[in-house]
């Protein structure tokens, strides 16, 4: 029998609800059809928003939204997507199909779908083709409450006040599509792009975002914090970051020999669940990197780009990158996010992708039709741990499952505490059987237990004809003892267990 061990008279660290943040691109139809319809469309909206897609995003509470990109952002230029739409410059999306962008959603846009939501707001600055006025310009616009040409500008374009920016990133895989820089190169850029972007608010500062790593590319973390952390003049303030990003995709069958999205076998499920596990490993890898520089953990992890990357669904563009939704994502989402929370005290932000209909989305539309995957179904459960402490523990005989090339321990837990409510989540990778489970506590005495389950086949998933394939349900098999709980975690399976 498995046995967690939890120690909540030790104070865990805070996990920000940020941890639980989205993604969405100005790729294929996350935007254009999956968020945004404009206002004159037959599908219900407001200001051009989806109704149904807002309030299904708001019953997860999506806490932040990060935008325009990607490897888009390093190609946009702001100012193309602001003022009167009808005269807006187009452009074409070369990262994403080669199609036609009209730029009818731009920062006002942005900005009101974040007032729809409720989220904070994260802004992707563009490095690798745009200058640093145009980035310091866009700050300006966004947050400037004083007279300038630029706030007038906000002003005729409809909106007289500033907006809130939370997050302000600095480029975005520079390594890579962001423009293929070395890690000292893309660094000094960063250290002159960040200078100009000014604080208006210093009782509010946005907090920036470095360009970090791909994947275990330790050569680029090494580089770009020895050139941010180097002190040629004078006092190099912390690297001039909050923030350093990471990015990972997991990718059964690698890039070149692509999963399907909906049809896999057993050997391939544990291999997704493997390589789910290495974002633990990546977190380990950079955050030990980061100790050296900062040891006191003040700069986070923002993981902002993680999920399942398989084929597209057949018959779609495959620059759309349009994949449907399994119980296997579920376990990939539960157990990512179970991760970011042990790891909280240094993984401040992340970003699972992307939002709606691009990779490992929340929300798949058609139409005026919309489908909850079975990621979002986790996400509501999770929800719970948001602003809440971590809860340390120890999981013991964890038994080992898989193939013999690819074995996992089978169950992945985190546990949080908020409001007097201790939060269990926990992510059941075998497919073969049920796992009995021991939750101890160190004084608290339970009285009461709450729980819900989302479990089907591996390969169920939610479709428009049948959206309800998989969703949560009560859990009743939990019973509580003199210092915890016991129950029988089942296979395949994503519960959320609420002792008060
Ligand atoms: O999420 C899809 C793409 O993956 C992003 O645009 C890019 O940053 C990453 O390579």
């Amino acid at each position: 029998m498995a046995k967690l061990y939890l120690r909540e008279n030790i104070q865990g660290a805070h996990i920000n609800p940020e941890l639980q943040g989205q993604f969405s691109e100005h790729l294929g139809r996350g935007i254009y059809e999956g968020l945004y319809v404009k206002e004159d469309s037959g599908i219900p909206n407001e200001n051009g928003m989806r109704k149904d897609v807002v309030e299904a995003l708001r019953e997860i509470r999506v806490p932040l939204l990060r935008w325009p990109g990607g490897c888009f952002a390093d190609e946009y230029h702001w100012k193309d997507g602001i003022g009167d739409k009808a005269n807006r410059k187009k452009m074409i999306n070369t990262n994403w199909g080669g199609v036609l962008e009209d730029n009818s959603f731009g920062t006002n846009e942005y900005f009101e779908l974040c007032r729809q939501l409720g989220c904070k707001t994260y802004v992707n600055g563009n490095v690798g083709s745009g200058t640093v006025q145009e980035m310091s310009e866009w700050v300006e616009y966004m947050t400037f409450d004083g007279v300038s040409p630029l706030t007038e500008l906000r002003k005729k374009n409809g909106h007289d006040s500033p907006w809130q920016l939370d997050y302000l990133g600095v480029g975005n895989e520079n390594w890579g599509c962001g423009g293929n820089m070395t890690p000292e190169y893309y660094a000094n850029l960063y250290r002159r792009y960040q200078t100009f972007c000014r604080q208006y608010h210093p009782d509010h500062p946005f907090k920036k975002i470095c360009c970090g790593p791909n994947v275990d590319d330790t050569n680029w973390t090494r580089g770009v914090l020895s050139t941010c952390f180097q002190e040629p003049g004078g006092h190099a303030n912390h690297g001039f970051m909050d923030l350093l990003s990471v990015h990972y995709y997991v990718l059964p069958g690698g890039w070149e020999h692509k999963s399907s999205a909906t049809q896999f076998d057993a050997a391939v499920w544990y291999e997704t669940m493997k390589k789910t596990l290495t974002a633990e490993d990546l977190i380990r890898l950079h955050g030990n990197i980061l100790d050296t520089y900062d040891p006191e953990k003040k700069i986070g992890i923002s993981f902002d780009e993680w999920g399942g990357w398989y084929e597209v669904e057949p018959g779609t563009n495959p620059g759309f990158l349009y994949q449907q939704n399994t119980m296997r994502d579920a376990l990939l989402a539960g157990t990512t996010l179970n991760i970011f929370n042990r790891h909280c005290d240094r993984v401040k932000l992340a970003c699972i992708a992307q939002m709606v209909n691009v990779l490992q989305s929340v929300i798949l539309t058609e139409g005026e039709r919309m489908v909850k995957t079975p990621t979002w179904h986790v996400f509501h459960m999770y929800q719970h741990h948001q602003d809440a402490d971590l809860v340390p523990g120890d999981l013991l005989e964890n038994e080992e499952v898989g193939t013999d090339e690819n074995h996992v321990p089978a169950l992945n837990i985190s546990a949080s505490k908020k409001d007097g409510v201790y939060t269990v989540t926990v992510a059941d990778m075998d497919l073969a059987k049920s796992h009995p489970l021991e939750i101890r506590f160190t004084d608290f005495v339970p009285k009461a237990v709450k729980a819900s389950i989302v479990t089907e086949e591996m390969c169920a998933k939610n479709t428009f004809d049948e959206p309800d394939c998989v969703t949560e349900k009560a859990f009743s098999g939990v019973t509580l003892t003199e210092h915890g709980a016991k129950l029988d975690v089942p296979p395949c399976a994503v519960l959320l267990l609420q002792f008060s």
